[in-house]
């Protein structure tokens, strides 16, 4: 991982924005702060500004060399109109600024309110911090070639908020190394991050007072967890499921429960998949990556919540002892699948997962999070997850989350005319459902060991990975699922 920047807020001084790069935040359309009017003594930085055409968008920028000297640049930076702009446009607009600021080791943002303009708001300029951040991260762990900083670059945001701002920047400073914690899993390649490898990375949790307790074959085994052994059954390295709990919240209450699949490497197994990008399935543990991730955020922030988080890992490998087309499985719920194709082996892993958190937790609600189907990319794209639930309430709220975080969801159907195709005619049902509906069809499965627990399945094959670079993550892997978790629990979930 890149050395991230360390960010800091103070008041705005005279002193503020002395020497280095100086951003000023400016609204749409809106006039320089007074603090700025030192810097653009001769006029040329309202110059450059007009001349730029800068308009003060959200996440637009401009950069001068400063004409009055002092600093060595100043940015304008757009961050839109004041009454608007969600959590995600401040994530953008610090995300804008860090890319603008490129190798800067000295930064100050200006946060002054210009004329009459309204106050910033103090989530505003955390928010901004974190895009700082999340656009900071670098997967250049292997590069062994070109000079890396030796130093963390040091950004100040200056306002007249501080304290709110840095009490705002507090929590969300946690969750941001649990975005970076979730995309850094999945970056890693299957060589370095086995089964092992991963399950010890979670046991560092227990750092920040999480409770983890990692089960191994022997265990999973007395647990008649057949589904999730059946898949890891080619891999020369053993399988782990690991169980993290945080206990922030009161002690009766039930807890909350996410569930991830941690397929180390996808290679479909015996059903082996063509050569082409099949590389991209070192990240099929993007929802164990997400869970991870979101465990690390809710403890390092306290959050006031009961939380488990259970992440099933294999590796899916064809072997001479591997798992065949045709095998029939018991899952750890005594319902039986027929194996069609070994690479539709997500589900089996998520089967025993899901059947042992309702039974041995009882959660007041579970959410799972899967690369689970290529359907999903087909169907969806890149810029939404799919969403199935059996509960309308958890699907409108994690929907709502969404929006705000710009961990977009979308809602697809669930229902039992869909049942047929999963049904076998030599077990309880099989593990595809043919050509058509296929991220339906895979939802449809994992329902059958959820009972009546309120429940959403978030298929997050198209966001996890390889999703479009944006102002905030330059990285392959997104992280996607920790922000809009994090969001869901603080909104619904903590006392
Ligand atoms: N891990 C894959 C799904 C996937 C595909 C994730 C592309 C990310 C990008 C999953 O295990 C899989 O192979 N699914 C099959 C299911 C099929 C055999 C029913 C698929 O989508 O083709
Ligand atoms: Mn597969
Ligand atoms: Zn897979």
């Amino acid at each position: 991982m890149a050395k991230l920047p360390i960010v800091s807020f103070s008041n705005l001084t005279a002193k503020s924005a002395a020497k280095g790069t100086v951003v000023f935040l400016m609204r749409k359309d809106g006039k320089l702060p007074s603090s700025a009017a030192r810097y653009d003594k001769s006029g040329q930085l309202t110059r450059a500004a007009k001349v730029g055409e800068f308009n003060g968008k959200a996440a637009t920028s401009l950069t001068v060399i400063a004409p009055d000297g002092g600093p060595d640049r100043i940015v304008l930076a757009g961050c839109g109109e004041a009454a608007k702009g969600s959590e995600e446009d401040w994530l953008r607009i610090g995300g804008r600024i860090k890319a603008t600021c490129g190798k800067a080791q000295a930064v100050t943002v200006i946060a002054e309110p210009a004329g009459k303009d309204p106050a910033f708001e103090p989530e505003q300029l955390a928010r901004l911090a974190m895009g700082i951040k999340l656009r900071a991260y670098d997967f250049d762990d292997y590069k062994t070639k070109g000079d890396k900083p030796a130093k963390a670059a040091r950004y100040a945001i200056a306002s007249g908020i501080t304290t709110a701002a840095r009490s705002a920047w507090k929590g969300l400073d946690q969750v941001s190394d649990g975005v970076l914690l979730a995309r850094d899993l999945v970056n890693q390649p299957a060589n370095v991050l086995g089964t092992v490898e991963f399950a010890k990375r979670a046991q560092k949790l227990t750092a920040l007072g999480v409770k983890v307790q990692v089960l191994g074959e022997k265990e999973m085994r007395a647990k008649k967890m057949a589904a999730l052994l059946g898949v890891n059954r080619g891999s020369r390295r053993p399988p782990r499921l690991v169980v993290m709990r945080w206990n922030g919240g009161p002690a009766k209450a039930k807890p909350v429960a996410f569930i991830g699949k941690g397929v180390v490497f996808d290679t479909g197994g015996i059903s082996i998949k063509p050569a082409g990008s099949m590389e991209d399935m070192k990240g099929d543990m993007g929802g164990a990556a997400a869970v991870t991730g979101l465990m690390h955020a809710l403890a390092a922030r306290k959050a006031k919540v009961n939380a488990i988080g259970i992440i099933g890992l294999v590796e899916n490998m064809p072997d001479g002892d591997a798992q065949r087309p045709g095998d029939i499985v018991t899952s750890m719920s005594g319902q039986t699948i027929e194996i069609i194709n070994t690479d539709a082996e997500g589900r089996l892993v998520l089967a025993d997962a899901l059947w042992y958190c309702h039974t041995q937790f009882k959660p007041q609600m579970m959410v799972n999070l899967a690369t689970l189907t290529g359907a999903i990319v087909v169907a969806l794209g890149h810029h939404h997850a799919g969403m199935f639930s059996n509960n309308d309430e958890l699907a409108a709220a994690l929907y709502k989350a969404g929006h705000v975080t710009g961990e977009k969801v979308w809602r697809m159907p669930l229902g039992s005319e869909y049942d047929k195709q999963i049904d076998s005619k030599n077990a309880d049902m099989k593990n595809v459902g043919g050509r058509t509906a296929g991220s339906i069809t895979a939802g449809q499965f994992l329902q059958r060991f959820v009972e009546d627990v309120p429940w959403a399945h978030l298929d997050v094959a198209g966001t996890a990975m390889g999703s479009p670079k944006n102002e905030y993550n330059q990285s392959w892997a997104s992280g996607f699922g920790v922000r809009l978790l994090d969001r869901l629990v603080a909104d619904h979930y903590e006392k």
